[in-house]
């Protein structure tokens, strides 16, 4: 039996898998299982940071699983500690406090669970607690119960109702929508700073001082989803910096590239006093209020700490604003009819594509008709929506790897049929 074949035998076909069969990595390349190698642009999405194989982190995990995998989270992990004061005093630079979860989703989830204790702290008038997270269309905030019903795309939502109540989605970066939605149960907005899923979307900056200014006013908790924009992918430690440095913010939530292709993800809260009595944000998430069996076991946190290091003292960040620039440039200068634009920060890029100039087979998307060219050709991107591909390439990528990988790109676009592309 083919791997393929097993999947379809044996497993969920939740996903539209590519024929693809990875074997092994190394940097930024994957080889499949025919021996025949792939430039990288997809990294799990967004999650391996250092690429495939990196010496520090194999050599972490490999340390740490020969010492002490997993205890419980009733007893004190050292590497639990130090990686949450990491986060807190070298990356989010805000007094707070960290919960690690195995994922996005959850992490979210914790968020929201958060902002519900904020909300019975700070009821309403009428002494009813507040509960109502407002977020965005086309965000996504992954695939619980909570995650689903979090996220601004009904596709994610289909026939898996009753939806969890509690939220109600707004369009992106409309400061009067948002100004007009707020009512007395809304406790928080919950937004990704960089859309990833819903095509790679920048939040406009006085969209964000708009809502900083709100949430002030009417006291509620300002979080950002960074699961895929975070730890450096989009230039800085926070996205949310890159657009808007000085903001006030009581939560974010973390997975992905925090831990290279380990299952990782946290969430973060501020220490800020909600009350006159100094009542610390933090707080309320008490003994016994969240938990979770794996969350910030010695394995997953020893990997995050060497990836975070590696980030930290070779400025990856850096690289990704870098490469940024070379991308935006390169792909600029082919002049080529097809590329709409170029959005995003760091290497959290995406390419639109005017899909009236790609033959679409019935069923597929423009974007999904290049990502499967481009997988001919032996470089691996991502779609984010139907008329955007998504670069999302290792944050210690080369320059010989990044114009190895446009030339594909341009190769890509270039043999596209239809008309305007050639030439
Ligand atoms: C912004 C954002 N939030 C949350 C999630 C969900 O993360 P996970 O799949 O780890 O649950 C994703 C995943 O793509 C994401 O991009």
């Amino acid at each position: 039996m083919t791997v393929p074949e097993s999947f379809q035998q044996f497993v969920l076909p939740t996903y539209g898998r590519f024929p693809l069969v990875p074997v092994r990595g190394e940097g930024t390349r994957l080889w499949d299982e025919n021996g025949r190698s792939y430039l990288d642009f997809c990294t799990g999405i967004a999650v391996c940071s250092l690429g495939h194989a990196h010496p520090r982190l194999t050599e972490a995990i490999c340390k740490q699983a020969a010492t002490l995998l997993h205890v419980s989270n009733l007893y004190q992990i050292p590497q639990q500690a130090e990686l949450a004061r990491v986060i807190v005093e070298d990356h989010v630079k805000v007094p707070g406090k960290v919960f690690f979860s195995n994922s996005g989703a959850e992490a979210n989830d914790g968020l929201v669970k958060t902002a519900r204790r904020f909300g019975h702290q700070r009821p309403q008038a009428d002494g009813s607690p507040r509960y109502e997270v407002l977020t965005f269309n086309q965000s996504f905030h992954g695939r619980t119960l909570g995650g689903i019903a979090a996220t601004g795309q009904d596709k994610v939502k289909e026939g898996f109702d009753p939806m969890l109540p509690g939220f109600r989605h707004l369009p992106f970066n409309d400061i009067a929508a948002l100004q007009n939605a707020i009512r007395p149960e809304t406790v928080a907005i919950l937004l990704e700073p960089i859309q990833g899923e819903g095509g790679v979307n920048v939040v406009k900056a006085d969209f964000l001082t708009a809502i900083a200014e709100l949430c002030r006013k009417h006291d509620l908790l300002l979080f950002f989803d960074e699961v895929q924009a975070g730890f450096g992918r989009c230039g800085d430690a926070m996205a949310w910096r890159t657009i808007s440095p000085d903001l006030h913010v009581d939560g974010i939530s973390w997975a992905k590239g925090m831990g290279g292709g380990v299952p990782i993800g946290a969430f973060w809260v501020s220490d800020r006093a909600i009350n006159d009595a100094g009542t610390a944000l933090s707080s309320l998430m008490g003994p016994g209020s969240h938990g979770s069996t794996y969350g910030g076991n010695p394995l997953v946190c020893a990997a995050s700490l060497a990836v975070l290091a590696e980030i930290t003292e070779k400025d990856l960040a850096g690289n990704a604003r870098r490469q940024e620039q070379r991308i935006r440039e390169t792909v600029a200068a082919w002049n080529l009819p097809i590329v709409t634009e170029v959005r995003g920060k760091g290497l959290l890029l995406g390419i639109g594509i005017d899909a009236s100039k790609v033959e679409v087979p019935t069923g597929k998307t423009a974007a999904l008709v290049l990502v499967n060219k481009a997988m001919e050709l032996g470089l691996l991107i991502v779609p984010a929506g139907p008329e955007t591909i998504r670069l999302l390439p290792p944050l210690n990528v080369t320059d010989a790897e990044v114009d190895e990988a446009l030339a594909i790109l341009r190769e890509v676009l270039a043999t596209l049929e239809g008309p305007g592309v050639r030439g």
